[in-house]
């Protein structure tokens, strides 16, 4: 065996040349991950899973003690802090926490505060326990009760200041209230994320296609390590304070009354901490918590014992990189075995179908867990989920808890690998997957009541119908009571004026405006009605490419029809605009073959006047011409060339056709300005084109 293969070696077999490679490998893989956690905000693997690896190169490191590496994880606390902050030092260091896991590693904690401070086992030990938040630890401070620099843990030594981001946190005192303040405080403790506020967060930047969090821990560290700090601002943050770092004086007798002297300097304490007089107290309090951990609003991962005492925590002293008066006793691990009865399909806002595993309820760390994401199709194929599979669970500090792994020992007899299914479950439309995207999406839009109340809320938006008076708003109430249910409900309104009257914020006025803002929107510029329609990938610049290109609703409708025929004229003209790619080709065409779709069409039609597209300037030279750019322009860009081509009313096509009027050849043309000339078509140099506008 090579020393590359020693990463499945049990530590115990390890030779020590396949251990010394074992720990240069671990050391990378850690700090690798390190980057994706600290840095990045965005981790690969599970909590778990880096706990796992970390284990394996303490125990390798344990084993081969001659072997530790200068750059070994042991030796580091997080990660040194990333460019684009200042640094902070901390006078005095952030500590980490050692670890308990059972009862019998809390009753050894108290044993061995009680050894060290040379107490007997009658002697009383308090301690205050309380939560450990999973968030990203912070120190703040104060200088005669102002709040002067916030500063992220960092390495320990030095974090990264980031104190303007802090202080748009509403935990945060800019001042310190009370008149027992030090001149010079450091008041430490957590910063976190509502589990509420993250997924509505994560539901927004999904919205906005841009990646989600994995776990409210991770969204607020991502959110206070932001660059511009009113990002920061706009982030529901919370901050709760457990610690000091330096203080110009004595912090007071106990950690129980300093808690009460944060109150009373205006932050946040948690209210599960507990004065326990003893390791069963403590253990009760645990359990406690461990109950209410789903019920409560942010994530923990632990609870946290912390010996009363200020002065017995001076004795105690720290080591490494932990004080030996604190422990945080730890959830058990938070996987379990459970059967996956049956693996169902949610549609989301956006069209996007999840599929989500049905499980036999099963308790994961103190957390009762009936479903679990499956995320896309690929990942259910690449394990191989099928419905009926023994599999293994995990809730870690990733809230929604996932499938881990199959256990195919376990798979019944008979059973099939799960057929994704290609059309929506909620309105049995087409769905189906963009080249390269994991997702499939339903293409029922507008009929779709998943996706319904999103699209007639685009349909009424600014830039579509933007109707006067009926914003999101009254859309979302109208289609909750039944008034409107398509697009075209909205043009009959006025027939349910009286119902409306009769609602809460409506009198017989503002009834009648609404319906003349209606009335007044019955005719309709044909691109602000395609844009309206809410089609995937069909924005306001290609809604106005199509209306330009088909002129009126039926020249496009029919155009949509023969371009199904992927081989044909119809789809090559399709895709020769300028701007029309295969794709955006794919979302167009289902739509306009769905024949919910095509109803709903139909009924607008019927309800509106939609104008044919009208080139504006109609007197310039190239209005209603297609033009073609190939080569370099020296004046301007490309797409500088385009728009303004486009606002003279000419189309931009991409390749030379028959159809095509003006070849603008710029330099190093290639096989573009070939064709223009076996064609026998008109080409013009950048200067002729341009005098050409200009004319
Ligand atoms: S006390 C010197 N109390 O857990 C010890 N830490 O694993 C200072 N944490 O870096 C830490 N909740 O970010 C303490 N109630 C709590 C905590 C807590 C969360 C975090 C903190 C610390 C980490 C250690």
């Amino acid at each position: 065996m090579t020393a590359k293969d020693a990463s499945k070696v049990p530590i115990e077999d390890l030779t020590a040349a396949q251990a010394k490679a074992e720990l240069a490998r671990l050391a990378e893989e850690i700090a690798r991950h390190d980057r994706l956690y600290y840095q990045e905000d965005m981790p690969q693997i599970s909590d778990a899973a880096y706990d796992a690896l970390r284990q394996r190169n303490e125990a390798i490191e344990a084993r081969f003690p001659e072997l530790i590496r200068l750059d070994s994880p042991s030796r580091r606390v997080g990660i040194a802090p990333a460019k684009g902050f200042a640094q902070v030092r901390h006078s005095v260091a952030m500590l980490s926490l050692a670890n308990a896991f059972h009862d019998e590693d809390v009753h050894e904690f108290f044993a061995r505060v009680r050894r060290f401070l040379g107490l007997d086992s009658a002697d009383p030990v308090e301690v205050v326990a309380e939560p450990k938040i999973d968030g990203l630890s912070a120190s703040l401070r104060y200088e005669d009760g102002r709040f002067v620099q916030g500063a992220t843990r960092g390495d320990g030594r030095v974090g990264e200041d980031i104190t303007r981001n802090l202080a748009t946190i509403r935990d945060l005192p800019i001042r310190l209230q009370g008149d027992d303040l030090p001149k010079v405080v450091e008041v430490r403790g957590e910063v976190y994320m509502r589990r509420e506020d993250f997924f509505a967060m994560n539901a927004e930047r999904e919205e906005a296609g841009e990646p989600p969090f994995a776990n409210p821990r991770n969204a607020g560290a991502g959110s206070v390590r932001q660059l511009d700090p009113t990002i920061t601002a706009a982030r529901p943050l919370h901050f709760f304070a457990y610690a000091w770092g330096e203080m110009s004086e004595p912090a007071g007798d106990s950690y129980w009354h300093f808690l009460d002297r944060l109150k009373g300097w205006g932050f946040q304490v948690n209210p599960y901490a507990r004065l326990c007089s003893d390791a069963e107290a403590a253990l009760t309090l645990y359990r406690e918590v461990m109950g209410a951990r789903a019920e409560l609003p942010y994530d923990i991962d632990g609870v946290v014992y912390k010996v009363n005492r200020l002065d017995w925590q001076d004795r105690l002293g720290f080591v490494s990189r932990a004080p030996r008066w604190a422990v945080a006793h730890k959830f058990p691990a938070e996987r379990a075995l459970t059967v996956l009865e049956k693996i169902t399909i949610q549609v989301g806002r956006t069209g996007a179908l999840t599929p989500v595993a049905n499980l036999q309820p099963v308790t994961v760390g103190g957390v009762v867990v009936s479903r679990a994401t499956l995320h896309n199709e690929d990942e259910i194929a690449r394990k191989d989920i099928r419905e009926g599979d023994t599999v293994v669970i995990q809730r870690a500090g990733d809230v929604i808890p996932q499938v881990v792994e199959v256990i195919e020992d376990k798979r019944p007899k008979g059973s099939k690998p799960f057929v994704f299914p290609e059309r929506c479950p909620v309105c049995d439309s087409q769905a189906v997957r963009e080249a390269g995207e994991a997702v499939r999406r339903c293409t029922g839009g507008l009929i779709c009541p998943a996706q319904r109340l999103e699209r007639l809320k685009h349909f009424v938006s600014r830039n579509a119908f933007d109707i006067e008076g009926l914003g999101a708003k009254h859309i979302e109430a109208f289609l909750e009571d039944g008034l409107i249910a398509t697009p075209g409900d909205i043009f009959r309104l006025r027939d349910h004026a009286a119902d409306i009257e009769g609602r809460e914020g409506w009198g017989a006025q503002s009834v009648e405006n609404l319906v003349a803002a209606i009335e007044d929107r019955r005719r309709i510029a044909l691109e602000r009605f395609v844009y309206a329609l809410g089609i995937r990938q069909v924005g306001e610049a290609t809604a106005r490419l199509l209306a330009a290109q088909y002129g009126s609703l039926e020249g496009l409708r029919s155009a949509m029809d023969a371009a199904q025929d992927r081989d044909g004229e119809a789809y090559a003209e399709l895709l020769n605009i300028d701007g029309v790619g295969p794709s955006v080709a794919d979302d167009l065409l289902g739509f306009f073959a769905e024949a919910h779709n095509r109803e709903i069409l139909d009924d607008l039609a019927n309800e509106l006047e939609i104008e044919d597209f009208e080139a504006p300037e109609a007197a310039s030279p190239i209005s209603g011409k297609t033009v073609v750019f190939t080569g370099g322009l020296d004046t301007m860009t490309r797409s500088e060339a385009k728009a303004r081509a486009e606002a003279l009313g000419a189309k931009v096509a991409g390749s030379v056709s028959k159809k095509t009027d003006y070849v603008v050849v710029g330099a190093d043309a290639g096989s573009k300005a070939k064709k223009a000339a076996e064609l026998g078509l008109a080409t013009l140099t950048e200067e002729e084109w341009l005098a050409l506008i200009a004319g």
